[in-house]
């Protein structure tokens, strides 16, 4: 098999197909992981990952970051509205509240000191409509602003803060006393490089609440317009999942967000999330 990398039309993305990656050697990792330093995400259709080899094809990319869950964690995180009895989560649900808050577009795990480095997800059950994932080019995003936006923001820092992002979406009810004391409000700046690339980008999204030594209302209005304005063609890319698909994004440049679908129907993904350098 020949490894076939077809960029999207969208200013990020690429569509790989000519790899098995439970048997990934090194010759194609290092191209994977080169076209994902230029695509940002990667998705690999008909892959059909167990568990283990989701979390090996990982660890091929960085050490697995470490759940907030700890206690309760595997390496993988179910991303899904079936509740452990089996039935699907009732809208009004903890679960499938959270859920919703993954549909506003963010940068997994930037409410952290160290944000995450990539996220890998794949579909283990689809309904039939809807639940497709999108991701939106912060890098390009960042392109677009003019100079004296640029050179404003180019100091400045963004306070990300899970209690602010998660407080609609059911966050602190998931998450006990000792759990949620780990997740108090961090700094990150707003334009960072690339550490692979040198690219610059917009680093922003839900989790990002207000800009430090700024007015709270209107650096959170400018935030929130900073990642609407940036997650427009051609810099989004959306998915439609079908069972077997696996993606990895760069949460470092990358934005994402789900889509919602009719929520009697079961969805459920597998994710693993890379963990980030300290800075
Ligand atoms: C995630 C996420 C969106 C989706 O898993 O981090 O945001 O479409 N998922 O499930
Ligand atoms: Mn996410």
């Amino acid at each position: 098999m020949t490894l076939d990398i077809m960029p999207t039309e969208a200013t990020l993305g690429a569509i790989v197909h000519g790899v098995d990656l439970n048997q990934l050697d090194n010759a194609k990792f290092e191209k994977i992981e080169e076209a994902w330093h230029q695509f940002g995400v990667l998705i690999f259709p008909a892959q059909y990952l167990s568990d283990e080899a989701h979390i090996a094809f990982t660890c091929r990319f960085g050490q697995l970051e470490q759940n907030i869950r700890r206690r309760r964690s595997t390496g993988v995180s179910n991303i899904s509205n079936v509740q452990s009895d089996g039935n699907v989560a009732p809208l009004s649900s903890v679960q499938a509240r959270f859920l919703v808050g993954n549909t506003y577009w963010h940068s997994d795990s930037s409410y952290k000191r160290v944000g995450a480095k990539a996220s890998i997800l794949a579909a283990h059950v689809v309904p039939d409509t809807g639940g497709e994932t999108e991701w939106a080019d912060m890098r390009a995003a960042y392109d677009i602003l003019d100079d004296e936006m640029k050179d404003w923001l180019n100091d400045k820092i963004a306070i990300h803060d899970y209690a602010f992002s998660h407080a609609p979406f059911g966050g602190k009810e998931i998450l006990n006393k000792e759990e949620l004391s780990y997740l108090r409000p961090v700094e990150h700046p707003i334009v960072r490089e690339h550490p692979a690339t040198g690219r610059k980008n917009l680093f922003v999204g839900r989790h990002a609440s207000h800009i430090l030594g700024e007015d709270l209302e209107n650096s959170r209005k400018l935030l929130s317009d900073l990642t609407a304005q940036g997650a427009q063609p051609p810099r989004t890319y959306k998915h439609k999942w079908v069972v077997g698909d696996i993606v990895i994004w760069d949460n470092r440049c990358i934005l994402h967000r789900g889509h919602r679908w009719p929520h009697e129907q079961p969805r459920t993904m597998v994710r693993t999330t890379v963990a980030g350098d300290d800075p």
